[in-house]
């Protein structure tokens, strides 16, 4: 079953045309992976399933209901996840702050899921530190993390890769297709 199903959109950044007419489809339990050249409109698409961006036209379904008249807070609320290109912790609070943040759309007083600390060891021995004092990799494991802690139905990644060592990317894809299951 689609958890994502996107029609027909396009969008512009002013007199640009990005996105024509891209349809795509997400299933529940399963990866999907977008591929594209540099400049062709991932995060564009990425952005506007968050409602980051707006479109001009098409159809966003999540979860069976039409979401393209959504703000992203209630994107997220409804159970979207997103994790941005280029991570954007928020690097002067600490690792604990940045989760807690993740929990903005839960009841006061939701404790940070204890599987992420076991997801991500460095992220525990890390708690106190200022996200921004991290490593680039370490704040790629942040930034899913934060967008794990919700809960999410559906976890959008932008580059989750990107700059980041070979043994940190098997960690990443473990958890992912993890998640997932
Ligand atoms: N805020 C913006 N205003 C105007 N044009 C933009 C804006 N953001 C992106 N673009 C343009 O839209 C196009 C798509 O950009 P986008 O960032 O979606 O590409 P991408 O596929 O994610 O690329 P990359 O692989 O480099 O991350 C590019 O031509 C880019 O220059
Ligand atoms: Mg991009």
């Amino acid at each position: 079953m689609a958890i994502l199903n996107v029609s027909n959109v396009n969008q512009y950044y002013g007199g640009s045309h990005i996105l024509r007419d891209i349809s795509l489809k997400a299933d529940f339990g399963k990866v999907t992976v977008l591929l594209g050249r540099n400049g062709v409109g991932k995060t564009t698409l990425l952005k506007s399933l968050m409602g980051l961006v707006p479109i001009r036209s098409g159809q966003i379904e999540f979860d069976g209901l039409p979401i393209q008249a959504s703000t992203p807070y209630e994107r997220a609320r409804s159970g979207i996840g997103f994790v941005p290109q280029g991570r954007e912790i928020f690097p002067r609070l600490t690792v604990e702050e940045n989760l807690r943040m993740g929990l903005a759309s839960k009841p006061a007083g939701t404790s940070i899921p204890a599987d992420l600390f076991e997801m991500f060891p460095i992220l525990d021995e890390m708690r106190k530190r200022r996200g921004g004092d991290l490593s680039g990799g370490q704040q790629q494991q942040l930034a899913i993390a934060r967008a794990l802690a919700c809960e999410p139905k559906l976890l959008v990644l932008d580059e989750p890769t990107e700059g980041i060592q070979p043994s940190i990317i098997k960690e990443i894809g473990r958890v992912i297709t993890r998640m997932a299951k």
